[in-house]
């Protein structure tokens, strides 16, 4: 036997037990006669002690070990006289007798501590080292424990998990696919899913009822914290359902794993807003609720003063930050820079200080009397000592603008506390978005969603005005989940591939198993998809999903520690009768 417990076990109760321990040597501290190595596991850290004077042989061997090198002990616990409260072993340490090298380790080029001294790509390209240190292990314990959650409740609600290719056709889902070239038809490629979608509906049909899958699902797009090329989802559907079923069956979902893995109960249900009052109220379709500070719409109410910037703005709106009134000209102009910035892209900021005193101060005196700024103070319920920030300009843009200048404020005032949840769906999606440089709609979502009973007869006239059977789960401002209630009749269906610019052939081309299902008693069905790395690394309180995945990409899509992507043997691309033309790319 390798060993009898791991480092993570041992007690006060086992005093005098002689125990077997293995594990990689995370530091050793030599002090006078005594060697003290700290041995660690996935499962803790054990003290162990060598001492001089009862064997020097043993002693001098501890004193040669080196960080990460593999240790096998045999000793007998014993009670510390110098006990450590933090750790949960710190309560004993091992005298050891016998000490076995497994394998020495080269000088690891990082600490293997929490606080490591390792940069991201260090990080990266040694990865299997970084995921010795006890953070990283602790996201992918917790993404271990969700995955099981989720199975065993969404099981015990009857959902069966079903396993779809990973080799298929592709579908449309709004990014580029990764593809993959086929050998034994020629010239023809497969393409990894983006989501499973289409085989979750086709299950559908196949009357599978309620289908689950932890799966992976790969998009060539490009890369954020919150993105990667590859990530997985927690992807569902059901049949006989309405947008009502869906949305109950995963708050409840969502409940039960607030409640089991971070011991936090809603009491209520989720707030469900429609789209359009989500981006007037948050100018986000994902808004964090975990504060108030909604828009007020200027619009129309603050011109004719003089100031042609609000006159001519076909968007004026602003936010109201409680206590901010004696913020200094540095800080007002460190807000302006922000919202200059171009990725942000405001012309400018307009400011109005509700002084504590009652008075009224703004970057707009010029224009506006002490009596139109208080007006425009009460149309934000703006108490003295607040301070009102105001946007104005294309109105997409400007509200887009307005939610980051929001959330700024968030962090500023320590609003968006980490341990704190606000969840809530996002409901009545707009089926079709116009895209003004192709002259064409799109799906919002993806072509299978369908539009609103009451909106149907739209689709002729007036199709970008079209509300979806679509939701989100937000939850803090990430976009957890999405999904939708599918058409699920083939002249539906084909009407919409009509209004996203499909000709009958291409639509059959692509879609034309999925039309042809829908001829042999398609069920009304519905379902979502969450994304599983962002949940995790919600429930981690970090904000990027690469430290909540094993082995994850860079932001180039890389892997630096394998590195790949790379290129493959001239014999290979021949094999697939493919040949390279990279003049455009030198
Ligand atoms: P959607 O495209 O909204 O819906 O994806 C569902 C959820 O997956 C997560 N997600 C991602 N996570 C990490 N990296 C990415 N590149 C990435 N892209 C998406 C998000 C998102 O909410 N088939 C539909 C679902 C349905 O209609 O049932 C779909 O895939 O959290």
């Amino acid at each position: 036997m390798y060993r009898t417990h791991t480092n993570g076990e041992l007690r006060i109760s086992d005093v005098n037990q002689q125990v077997t321990l293995c594990g990689w040597v995370q530091r050793i501290r030599n002090l006078g006669g005594m060697t003290f190595v700290d041995l660690r596991d996935r499962y803790g850290i054990t003290q162990l002690v060598f001492d001089t004077e009862k064997d020097k042989n043993l002693a001098q061997d501890a004193r040669a070990l080196g960080r990460e090198f593999v240790i096998q002990v045999v000793g007998t616990v014993a009670e510390r006289s110098n006990k450590n409260s933090k750790m949960p072993t710190g309560d004993i340490e091992i005298i050891v007798q016998k000490l076995n090298l497994l394998n020495p380790s080269d000088l690891p080029p990082f600490t293997i501590e929490d606080d490591t001294d390792g940069g991201d790509e260090l990080r990266m390209k040694y990865r299997y080292l970084d995921l010795r240190r006890s953070s990283v292990r602790r996201n992918l314990e917790l993404r271990h424990r969700m995955a099981l959650e989720v199975r065993s409740y969404m099981s015990a609600q009857n959902f069966i998990e079903v396993e779809t290719p990973v080799l298929m056709k592709s579908t449309p889902e709004g990014a580029r696919d990764f593809v993959v070239p086929s050998r034994m038809n020629p010239g023809q490629f497969y393409a990894l899913p983006q989501s499973p979608q289409l085989f979750k509906q086709l299950l559908m049909v196949a009357g599978f009822d309620r289908y689950m899958q932890i799966v992976k699902c790969f998009r060539d797009e490009d890369l954020r914290a919150d993105r990667q090329p590859e990530f997985t989802q927690i992807d569902c559907e059901m049949a006989f359902v309405d947008q009502d079923d869906v949305l109950n069956t995963f708050e409840g979902m969502t409940k039960h794993l607030f409640k089991v893995l971070k011991g936090v109960e809603f009491d209520y249900a989720f707030p469900r807003l429609p789209y359009a009052e989500a981006m007037e109220q948050y100018g986000s379709d994902k808004p964090d609720i975990r504060f108030d500070m909604k828009f007020v719409n200027l619009t129309g109410k603050v011109s004719g003063k003089g100031f042609k910037v609000f006159d001519e703005a076909e968007y004026v709106g602003g936010i109201c930050a409680k206590g901010c009134s004696e913020y200094s000209r540095k800080e007002l102009d460190q807000l302006t820079d922000f919202v200059k910035k171009p990725q942000i892209g405001a012309q400018g900021l307009v400011y109005i200080k509700c002084g504590t005193d009652g008075t009224f101060k703004s970057s707009v005196d010029k224009f506006y009397s002490e009596a139109d700024l208080k007006q425009i103070a009460s149309m934000f319920g703006a108490a003295n000592g607040d301070l009102i920030l105001i946007l104005a300009g294309i109105r997409k843009k400007t509200l887009t603008a307005l939610c980051e200048l929001r959330l700024e404020m968030g962090n500023r005032l320590g609003l968006r506390d980490k341990n704190k949840f606000a969840p809530l769906w996002v409901v009545d999606f707009p089926l079709l978005e116009w895209d003004e440089e192709t002259q064409r709609f799109y799906a919002m979502h993806h072509p299978f969603t369908s539009p609103k009973k009451e909106d149907v007869l739209l689709l002729d006239t007036d199709p970008g005005s079209i509300r979806a059977n679509a939701y989100d789960l937000v939850i803090n401002g990430v976009e957890i989940g999405g999904g939708s209630i599918r058409i699920h009749n083939d002249d539906l269906q084909q009407k919409m591939f009509k209004i996203l610019g499909f000709t009958e052939q291409e639509a059959e081309d692509q879609f034309g198993f999925l039309m042809n299902a829908f001829k042999y008693g398609a069920p009304p069905h519905g379902g979502i998809a969450f994304g599983f790395d962002r949940w995790v690394s919600l429930f981690a309180g970090i904000d990027s999903i690469r430290d909540v995945i094993a082995f994850p990409k860079n932001n180039s899509g890389r892997d630096v520690m394998n590195d790949s992507p790379s290129t493959i043997h001239e014999n290979q691309l021949k094999e697939l009768n493919i040949k390279l033309d990279l003049s455009e790319k030198k």
